[in-house]
């Protein structure tokens, strides 16, 4: 794979071409930043070479493993689920401009193509550079294929207005009248260090080297500009998203992601997940918005349930996924359906008829969560749950589903919500064009 030259541009109308200045400090830390800008302008001439990506690697990567940055929606909203995520939430720093808000977002947008098609951050990338400055892509990617890196970015309610009624970037008007922050839900434990945002980067590959060095890199080019909030990672992936992939299964063991939404019901999809021109504001049609819920799992209390109690939980069979009323993994279930005392066979407090569309006036999203286990706490008990991420049409659609859980779910027993944030996610994004770009024109 052959890397395309890039040149250097200031020029925040020229999203196109190069790292912009404020980005090239990032990539050469502020204590060398001049050494960084003095080669930037000697690099323009030079030519690039390849590095990451290159030879037997890329050769050896599908081409179902490589999804294009570029097109009229995100990738990693209806791409089929990677196994791994590194997801993470950064806030805009203290006195950045609407201008280099922007220019962020242009250094943002031709790092995360290049990347996607498995090439290095910078002109030079991670080797080819001068001795003498800082690395442009801090390399731990090279040799690696993209396998399926997916790089999705969103905009949280305080981007357009902070907690204080602050609207730094001029663009309050604009914001969507759904983006206001999730409400509180009955147990909700949230911790504020593990919530909500400016900005937020979803980083899906199926290698997690892949998807780390997305993320650092390019919080490294935001440097000066927006520092991470809060960041996580998931391996294990706890849906599928398309026909083609098998169900996985989460850490209390069960099938996850049966009845999700996926990419082949594309009337489905439509109808679920992208914002449309009438829904408003027209700078979001083709869009979606991401929930993001940390969800700590308590392994320990779960492993000493017995079968039936963890069956009667979810409403469907531990081994094959079917529904308690029958079948097999992807049976319609039958709530009516009743088995001994004329109880039903799916409980009223089931997670799967809590969570239904039939509960929930016809309500779906598209789950695209993953495991994560961040070592243990101070009782020994693993640190593990399920990184709950959902995209839908209207938040709405969460609220409504989430609010049944909070009241009724059985699984309540057995988990707490520890952090949420919500981001709307613009459209795709066009070749030559940047990220977000609709929303400040
Ligand atoms: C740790 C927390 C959770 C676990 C372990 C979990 C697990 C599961 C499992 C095993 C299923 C059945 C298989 C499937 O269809 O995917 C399921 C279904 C579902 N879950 Fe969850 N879930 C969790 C949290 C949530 C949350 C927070 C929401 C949304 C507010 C949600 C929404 C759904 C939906 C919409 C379904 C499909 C229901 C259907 O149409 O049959 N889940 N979940």
């Amino acid at each position: 794979m052959t890397r395309a030259k890039r040149t250097a541009s200031t020029d925040p109308a020229s999203p196109g071409r190069g790292l912009s200045r404020r980005g090239l400090l990032g990539l050469a830390g502020a204590s060398v930043a001049g050494i960084g800008l003095g080669v930037a302008g000697d690099r323009v001439a030079l030519a690039a070479t390849t590095t990451l990506g290159s030879g037997s690697g890329a050769g050896a990567a599908s081409a179902s493993m490589v999804y294009p940055f570029y097109g009229s929606h995100q990738a990693g909203i209806v791409t089929p689920a990677q196994d791994r995520l590194h997801f993470a939430a950064f806030d805009v720093s203290a006195g950045v401009t609407r201008a280099e808000l922007i220019e962020l977002l242009q250094d943002w947008t031709i790092a995360a193509a290049a990347m996607s098609a498995g090439r290095d951050v910078g002109e030079y990338g991670a080797v080819s550079g001068p001795y003498d400055a800082p690395p442009q892509d801090t390399g731990e990617a090279q040799g690696l294929p993209p396998a399926g890196l997916t790089i999705t970015f969103g905009f949280g309610p305080t981007l357009f207005e902070t907690a204080d009624g602050v609207d730094r970037f001029g663009i309050v008007g604009r914001r969507p009248a759904d983006l206001t922050p999730l409400p509180h839900f009955p147990r909700d434990d949230l911790d504020d260090g593990r919530s909500d945002g400016d900005l937020c980067i979803q980083a899906c590959s199926n290698d997690p080297q892949v998807a780390v060095h997305a993320i650092r890199n390019l919080s490294r080019i935001a440097f000066g500009r927006a520092a991470l909030r809060w960041s996580q990672l998931g391996f294990g992936r706890t849906s599928s998203t398309s026909t083609s992939q098998a169900t996985p299964r989460n850490l209390f063991g069960f099938k996850d992601g049966t009845a999700n939404i996926k990419a082949e019901e594309p009337d489905v999809v439509t109808d679920q997940v992208w914002v449309s021109a009438a829904d408003g504001p027209a700078w979001l049609a083709g869009g979606s918005y991401l929930v993001a819920r940390r969800i700590r799992m308590t392994i320990e209390t779960w492993d000493r349930s017995i079968l039936r109690e963890q069956e009667a939980v979810f409403g469907r069979t531990k081994g094959v996924g079917a529904p308690l009323s029958g079948g097999t993994e992807f049976s319609e279930p039958d709530f009516a359906l009743a088995g001994r005392e004329d109880q039903p066979l799916i409980g009223a407090a089931a997670h799967m008829r809590l969570a239904h569309p039939t509960q929930n006036h016809g309500t779906k999203m598209l789950r695209r969560g993953y495991n994560f286990v961040d070592g243990n706490d101070d009782l020994g008990r693993l640190e593990a749950g399920l990184f709950f991420i959902s995209f839908q049409r209207s938040p709405t659609q969460f609220t409504t589903v989430q609010l049944n859980l909070a009241k009724h779910d059985a699984l309540n027993e057995y988990i707490r919500h520890v952090g949420s944030a919500l981001f709307a996610v613009p459209a795709g994004t066009p070749d030559g064009g940047y990220v977000g770009a609709a929303l400040f024109a």
